[in-house]
């Protein structure tokens, strides 16, 4: 859009009332067409007036859309140094508007935080930190912060503008990415985010809406605002519990609040990204953020070409082992991703994912002999103690037996005794049997 053009009323107030969702690009492009007839005519109008005749926004709604410009003349007139064209946009936070920079005649974008947030000390704080942190890095993809300043209350961080739009936009209306569009987006990310790590800092906000695309489509991360030093262990603290991030693409450990946040974080979020940008569809979708966050912690993630079969088994592979939910499973740094995002964009396989693959698939394997190995070892113990057992019970019998035996002989003897005939002193026996003495002939007989 020509500078010009920007500086007019009519041109703030469409592109206030439409980045305020008051109205869509097709009305105001309408709008802006029958403006141009009438401004010829005998009866101009203003794009204000026109809308609200037309019913596009209401009155109370353009007096909102009004009150926006003016405050953007103020902050003009209170920064020094810098002439404010328009509103480029507005987050949870803070403002951003499209400057011009006096001293250098160059285009800047400022990011303003509103006075309802003054009053927090620590968000100040934050605030500020982001231009020291940003000031740290110098790399084509990372937007360059220029200045940090506070006049009259108002505090405000100047950085490079970026014309384009924001990787949001392009989600936001359905864009599918292709395989390759998506990863060259994503190379040029991990490389920005490689220098920053390097640096000790970690983003802990990647998102397609801190990701912009200029007009040569050079991509270029924003918003450090969350970042801060790795070590930054006191920072982490303060921040604990707090789960600080988008719930679409945070990582498991930032929404348990962890301390020892480091690198892979900012992989699982990009990963998050990247699976947004080839399938349509964020990882985790539900009606709460409290819900998105809870999946992000528990459920297990759809695979990408499950979703877009016509997705290579590379790129999946890739993005699963981004998005682990055990940060020690993810790729251990940017390097290493950034070895498989660029075989993938080859057409090679990603060999780091896939071995990571072949070692989860080969633990499984182990598991499944460890199990093989139990179940022997199962059998091998009950076969040992059916032969104790037999033992036993051969023993136990052949006890028995010569057990039986022995009261055998024993009866055997006993019934012997009893049966046998009394003896008396003269070696008599009491048995009265049928034997008789033969009877002695008298000897005189003969
Ligand atoms: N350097 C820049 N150049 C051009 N436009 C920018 C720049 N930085 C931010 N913007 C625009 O300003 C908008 C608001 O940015 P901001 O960082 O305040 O919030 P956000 O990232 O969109 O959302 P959130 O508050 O959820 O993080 C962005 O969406 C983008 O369109
Ligand atoms: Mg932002």
């Amino acid at each position: 859009m020509a500078e010009s053009e920007m500086t007019s009323y009519d041109t703030l107030f469409g592109r206030a009332a439409l980045e305020q969702r008051l109205c869509t690009e097709e009305e105001l492009k309408q709008c802006r067409k029958e403006l141009k007839v009438r401004s010829g005519g005998s009866n101009p109008v203003t794009l204000e007036h026109l809308m609200v005749e037309k019913q596009v926004v209401t009155p109370s709604q353009a007096g909102r859309v009004k009150n926006l410009i003016k405050e953007s003349r103020d902050v003009s007139s209170q920064i020094p140094g810098y002439r404010v064209l328009g509103k480029l946009g507005s987050g949870a936070m803070a403002v951003v508007y499209k400057a011009k920079q006096l001293s250098l005649d160059r285009t800047v974008a400022i990011k303003v935080l509103p006075k309802k947030f003054v009053q927090k000390s620590d968000y100040v704080e934050r605030f500020y930190k982001e231009g020291r942190i940003a000031a740290k890095l110098n790399h084509n993809n990372i937007v360059q912060a220029i200045d940090v300043g506070e006049v009259g209350g108002l505090y405000y961080f100047v950085m490079e503008y970026v014309e384009g739009k924001t990787l949001f936009d392009d989600l936001s209306k359905g864009k599918i990415f292709s395989e390759q569009e998506a990863l060259d987006i994503i190379i040029q990310l991990a490389n920005a985010l490689a220098h920053a790590h390097a640096q000790g800092l970690i983003h802990r906000d990647v998102k397609p809406k801190n990701i912009m695309i200029n007009k040569e489509g050079i991509v270029k991360l924003a918003d450090m605002g969350l970042a801060r030093e790795a070590s930054d262990i006191k920072a982490a603290r303060h921040e604990q519990g707090k789960a600080f991030g988008t719930p679409y693409y945070i990582a498991p450990e930032q929404i348990k609040g962890e301390i020892d946040i480091d690198g892979r974080s900012d992989i699982y979020a990009l990963g998050g990204t990247l699976y947004h940008m080839v399938t349509g569809r964020v990882p985790y979708e539900a009606s709460s953020p409290s819900e998105v966050m809870r999946k992000h912690l528990k459920e297990e993630l759809v695979p990408p070409d499950h979703i877009n079969t016509s997705l290579s088994a590379g790129i999946s592979e890739v993005i699963e082992i981004m998005m682990a939910k055990k940060k020690e499973e993810r790729y251990k740094n940017m390097e290493e991703l950034l070895t498989d995002l660029q075989a993938v964009r080859d057409g090679h396989p990603p060999l780091i994912a896939r071995q990571r693959f072949n070692m989860d698939a080969l633990g499984e394997l182990e598991e499944g002999a460890e199990i093989e190995r139990r179940a022997d070892s199962t059998q091998v113990y009950s076969d040992e103690i059916v032969a104790k057992y037999r033992v036993t019970v051969v023993v136990l019998i052949a006890v028995a037996a010569v057990l039986l035996l022995i009261i055998l002989f024993l009866a055997v003897q006993l019934q012997n005794r009893i049966m046998a005939p009394k003896v008396d002193a003269l070696g008599r026996s009491d048995i009265s049997v049928s034997w008789q003495e033969p009877q002695q002939k008298p000897e005189h007989a003969s």
